[in-house]
């Protein structure tokens, strides 16, 4: 399929700082046969790719591209941060792993307001008190251990390799290393191996990080959570004004979860349950988007706009209401995501005129009391098949990087309501539900998704992105099973957005028929096109139908299909 609409603002990224020429995107992705891993960096793809040629499934591929990411995407690949894996073995069996960060034992509802209730934003964002205790360690041997299949010491050799030599720097990141060294050592008063003048082309190398994997390839686990590295991680944080002990290391735990599961049309889509929001949004936008014939309003058309992002006003809405950890809240998974709940709560919908947000709550159900990130894909030669999204938070998470450990802190403690009614850094607001406990796991929005069709595995999906991770994947399934798109025009295509609040719905700018736009502000959806010059960053697999894996790498960043 043509896209009508090219995404302009690709090209001028792509070409900063020369000449812009007319780059036509590819409509066809990285093909394979047997096996791919799609992320956000080529090295981190190759690593997996190469674990899963020497015999290692998706899950041991899971651990080495995890980790590699932590090298070579310091952006939002971590050891500091957390994530949720969603799987389908080749057997058909589902699961879900959540590796989410939790509250400190020492933090309380509210520790982000002063004396007079005002909420303090920064603390939330930036510092020692903003980091939420680090999941991701416990998360890759959680996996590992079972389902993996190679030695850990095996798959975690190649990364320390390439931390140790080092990797050769995108532009993208040259200039993000150029804008943010310096705020690191505003952030924690210590320089870092940030500091310094990069370019595209230099070599990368982290011989703090290669030391820490090494323990870790020796030590085990317990290495970042009760050992050397605890001692040190939690020291410096302490230093940082944080509240993390050693304690708060020693009882984290990784958690098997049930993923939410359910049908669209012919599909079967398994997705992110709590604490992720993501599962349950989609599923609510994509049955209730469901009974509309999209395909015949065609894409990104006037009503094609209008039902999604009535569908995302009202899931999103739901979302600031019931959805928190389901270890300290009760959620109705089942009636949010029924038929007859989602027929009700589109009851009021009219393609006359927008809903207004302001006039529209959460649904009533009898008896309830009531980025950055990344994401990869893997599918291997046995017919494993996953989907991962680990996040810092924000860009470079708080900002603490760890000059001894060489890894970044996340600042996921504002992904908690830190007052009712107060955005977070993503404009979403929250309430009870979402509030901030000890132990507990803060609400997230990351939807890495697994597609079966016809009983086998179809598609590989997620993105960062924040708030809008959740209707970056939804368009990207819609765009190839609604609009017959490839994987790659999928991913390409442009995108847009709505979360209820702010009432608006972002565009990425120059990328839809202004004719469409000017319709719609006709009919009161208050456009967009400046705040979002990019939403999400899918990177995605597709089974075709002889058998070979379509890689769909997004050209939004630097994100590479590696396959064989
Ligand atoms: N930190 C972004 C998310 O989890 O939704």
């Amino acid at each position: 399929m043509k896209l009508k609409w090219f995404p302009l603002f690709l090209l001028l990224i792509a070409c900063k700082n020369e000449t812009p020429v007319e780059e036509k995107l590819p409509e066809i992705g990285v093909i394979a046969e047997h096996a791919m891993v799609v992320s956000a960096r080529k090295e981190a793809s190759k690593i997996g790719a190469e674990i899963m040629k020497k015999g290692g499934n998706a899950f041991d591929a899971m651990v080495a591209t995890e980790m590699a990411l932590a090298v070579t995407y310091p952006y939002a690949g971590n050891l500091g941060g957390g994530g949720f894996m969603v799987y389908r073995t080749q057997y058909g069996e589902l699961g879900a792993f959540d590796y989410r960060e939790k509250a400190p034992i020492g933090a309380s509802m509210d520790m982000y307001l002063d004396e007079n209730g005002e909420y303090l934003k920064d603390k939330s964002k930036v510092g020692g008190l903003a980091v939420g205790v680090p999941g991701t360690v416990a998360g890759i041997f959680a996996v590992h251990s079972k389902l993996g299949s190679l030695p850990m010491e095996d798959l975690l050799a190649p990364v320390i390799e390439l931390a140790r030599k080092g990797f050769i720097i995108t532009e993208m990141q040259a200039e993000r290393f150029n804008k943010y060294g310096p705020i690191f050592e505003e952030t924690s008063g210590i320089p870092s191996i940030y500091n310094g003048e990069f370019k595209a082309g230099d070599r990368f190398k982290n011989e703090a990080l290669a030391e820490t994997l090494s323990r870790i390839a020796k030590n085990g686990r317990s290495e970042f959570y009760q050992g050397e590295t605890a001692k040190v991680l939690t020291e410096f944080i302490q230093s940082q004004g944080g509240i993390i002990t050693l304690e708060d290391l020693d009882v984290y735990e990784a958690e098997l979860r049930d993923p939410v599961v359910f049908q669209y049309k012919d599909l079967k889509v398994i997705s992110m349950s709590p604490p992720s929001s993501g599962g349950i949004c989609l599923a609510q936008i994509l049955k209730s988007v469901a009974p509309y014939p999209i395909k015949e309003y065609g894409h990104n058309s006037v009503k094609t706009i209008q039902v999604m992002t009535e569908a995302e006003r009202r899931a999103y809405a739901d979302r600031s209401f019931f959805l928190g950890d389901p270890d300290f809240v009760d959620i109705p998974v089942d009636t949010l995501i029924s038929d007859t709940y989602l027929e009700g709560r589109m009851n009021d919908f009219s393609f006359d005129q927008a809903t207004e947000s302001a006039n529209l709550s959460y649904g009533t159900i009898p008896g309830y009391e009531s980025t950055e990130t990344t994401h990869y894909s893997i599918v291997d030669p046995f017919g494993n098949a996953i989907a991962v999204t680990t996040t810092l938070n924000a860009a470079f998470g708080s900002k603490l990087y760890v000059n001894e450990l060489g890894f970044f802190l996340n600042n996921e403690m504002d992904d908690f309501s830190a007052k009712p009614g107060e955005p977070n850094m993503f404009g979403l607001i929250g309430g009870e539900a979402n509030a901030i406990h000890p132990q507990k796991r803060m609400l997230s929005s990351m939807t890495p998704t697994l597609v079966e069709k016809d009983g086998e595995f179809w598609m590989s999906v997620g993105t960062p992105g924040g708030s809008t991770i959740i209707t970056s994947v939804l368009q990207t399934i819609l765009n190839v099973y609604e609009f017959d798109m490839s994987m790659q025009e999928a991913v390409n295509a442009p995108r847009f957005h709505h979360q209820w609040l702010p009432d608006l719905v972002q565009f990425e700018p120059d990328s839809f028929d202004p004719i469409v736009l000017k319709e719609l502000e006709e009919k009161g959806y208050t456009v967009d096109e400046k705040n979002a010059p990019v939403i999400g960053k899918v990177d995605a697999i597709l089974k075709l139908p002889d058998g070979t894996l379509e890689g769909g790498a997004d050209r939004r960043g630097d994100d590479t299909a590696v396959g064989f």
